[in-house]
């Protein structure tokens, strides 16, 4: 509980602003979600495992027995059907260890030169820990590959990224329009539908 304004607080694993403020946006003003810096906790988690799930749960069980307060983290990926659901899990680092955003797009470009199938989605899951126990949540977001990057919003693959029933991507969305398509929103109204059924022990 923050004694400030007695509204409750959960520690989102992560130092990513924009995952934030998306995270707090789609959740609204019943939590406060704070960050790692904002909770006082300087760490740079590793995602070495293979799926979202398992990087989820190493970065919410991290900050966990840290802590010993609920938590939670999410971990996203861009999965492309013509790579075979590249770059998935390795989003972050597709173009190597420096996660420059736009080496990254340039890769992925690069990558899908020639075919015509531009079909994917992120996939995000949510790895939340209250009183001890972890439950997972996901949210999957359908679109499609564009051929050049458009828009300066947003992060990360939002330039090349275009949802299922909108025409432009997601890096010329405010972050209002971006939240009523986003993976991360659907698993964020998942984990707060869960918060609301699950009053604290
Ligand atoms: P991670 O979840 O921080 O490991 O993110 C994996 C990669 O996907 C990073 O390169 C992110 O920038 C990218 N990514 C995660 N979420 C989004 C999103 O909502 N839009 C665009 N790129 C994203």
């Amino acid at each position: 509980m923050n004694a400030i304004n007695h509204k409750p607080t959960l520690i989102f694993a992560t130092n990513n602003v924009h995952k934030v403020e998306e995270i707090q946006a789609a959740i609204g003003d019943q939590l406060e979600v704070i960050s790692l810096k904002q909770a006082g906790i300087d760490i740079d988690i590793p995602e070495p495992h293979e799926t979202l799930e398992a990087n989820a749960s190493e970065k919410s069980s991290t900050i966990h027995r840290l802590t010993g307060n609920d938590c939670f983290s999410e971990d996203t990926g861009l999965e492309v059907d013509a790579l075979n659901g590249e770059p998935g899990v390795k989003s972050a680092r597709y173009a190597g260890d420096d996660r420059s955003f736009s080496n990254n797009i340039d890769k992925l470009l690069h990558k899908l030169q020639g075919h015509t199938d531009r079909k994917a989605r992120f996939r995000t899951v949510i790895s939340l820990i209250r009183d001890g126990q972890e439950h997972l949540f996901e949210g999957i977001c359908e679109g499609r590959i564009l051929a050049n990057p458009a828009g300066e919003q947003g992060f990360g693959y939002d330039p090349v990224f275009t949802p299922d029933g909108a025409t432009r991507s997601f890096a010329e969305m405010n972050m209002e329009e971006k939240n009523h398509y986003s993976h991360r929103r659907k698993a964020a109204d998942q984990l707060v539908a869960f918060l609301k059924m699950q009053p604290r022990r």
